[in-house]
């Protein structure tokens, strides 16, 4: 996220705005005529690797799917920084998700056509952020916004790019979290040099009332060193239906899924839950940035 200004940020939600409908299967649209998408996914995805192969197909272009690791030639041994200079020579584009810290960074050097960043370890995930501001810019308001974030903030690379997002736009932040799992005290203490004010607690009551929205987040079982660490914070936070009896009626719960059983079910069916919306607003955010990064719109 740190790529972008506040401006440029503007832009893609303004961009895939105007390609909603086409999202929705209302309009359609061949502005990816000829071109191929790659997506190369070392680690689990749904929602990421199906909404980008789903703006690619809406906008007409074709998706080049590594499939399975397992499957590929990662399994014979073939690195990372070779397996990019190939793929870059059979697309137009790549997304790509990877367990390690900064390997989008790393693999951008060995690419010959624009790279996406689908997540990479706990550190960052870029097109997240830009789906969960417009989902925050469509049911909510960015400005003069008070959000919480919630749930694994140690290891959660959305509220991570998040933060850094928002900072931008001078929302309030509330971190909630047990005390094992707080946000880096590195990103707390870049935003408050930003001016930006920044509350820890660990509890979701205290906060409840006062915000406009409640960012969820999934304990990241799979980044825990110790299995036991996990077993010790997995239930520690919880939204529930008892618990937004004291929220404000305009409160939106967002979430980037999947969830555990870090929201019940039944705020599924209050007015607060925005989460499976949100999902769906991944779908024209990454048709804005895949028509943008291969300048097909300007
Ligand atoms: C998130 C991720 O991969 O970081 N999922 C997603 O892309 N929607 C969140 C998570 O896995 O908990």
């Amino acid at each position: 996220m740190k790529d972008f200004s506040r401006e440029e940020i503007d832009y893609v939600l303004d961009t895939a705005e105007k390609l909603e409908p086409v999202a929705r299967g209302e309009k359609r649209s061949r502005l990816l005529d000829g071109k191929i998408v790659s997506l190369l996914f070392f680690e689990p995805s749904t929602r990421t690797r199906l909404s980008f192969e789903v703006a690619a197909r809406r906008l007409g272009g074709q998706v080049l799917n590594l499939g399975s690791v397992e499957a590929s030639s990662v399994m014979k041994g073939e690195n990372l920084a070779d397996t990019i200079r190939v793929i870059s020579k059979y697309s137009d584009l790549i997304v790509l998700r990877h367990p390690l810290d900064g390997s989008a960074r790393m693999a951008a050097e060995f690419t010959s056509v624009p790279l996406i960043n689908g997540g990479d370890g706990s550190i960052n995930h870029p097109t997240q952020t830009f789906l969960d501001l417009y989902t925050i810019r469509r049911e909510s308001h960015l400005e003069g916004l008070k959000i919480a974030m919630a749930g694994d903030l140690k290891y959660g690379r959305t509220v991570h790019s998040l933060c850094h997002a928002l900072s931008l736009y001078g929302a309030e932040m509330t971190f909630v979290s047990p005390p094992e799992l707080r946000m880096p005290s590195e990103i707390v203490r870049v935003l408050r040099k930003q001016n930006i004010r920044v509350k820890e607690t660990e509890s979701l009551e205290e906060i409840i009332g006062d915000i406009d929205v409640l960012y969820m987040t999934r304990v990241q079982k799979e980044r825990f060193p110790d299995p036991v660490e996990y077993e010790k914070v997995k239930n520690k936070l919880k939204v529930t239906g008892d618990l937004l009896k004291a929220a404000a009626p305009g409160l939106k719960v967002l979430h980037p899924l999947p969830r555990v059983n870090e929201i019940s079910p039944d705020v599924d069916e209050t007015p607060h839950a925005c989460y499976f919306e949100q999902a769906f607003y991944g779908v024209p955010i990454r048709m804005a940035l895949l028509a943008l990064t291969i300048g097909v719109i300007e």
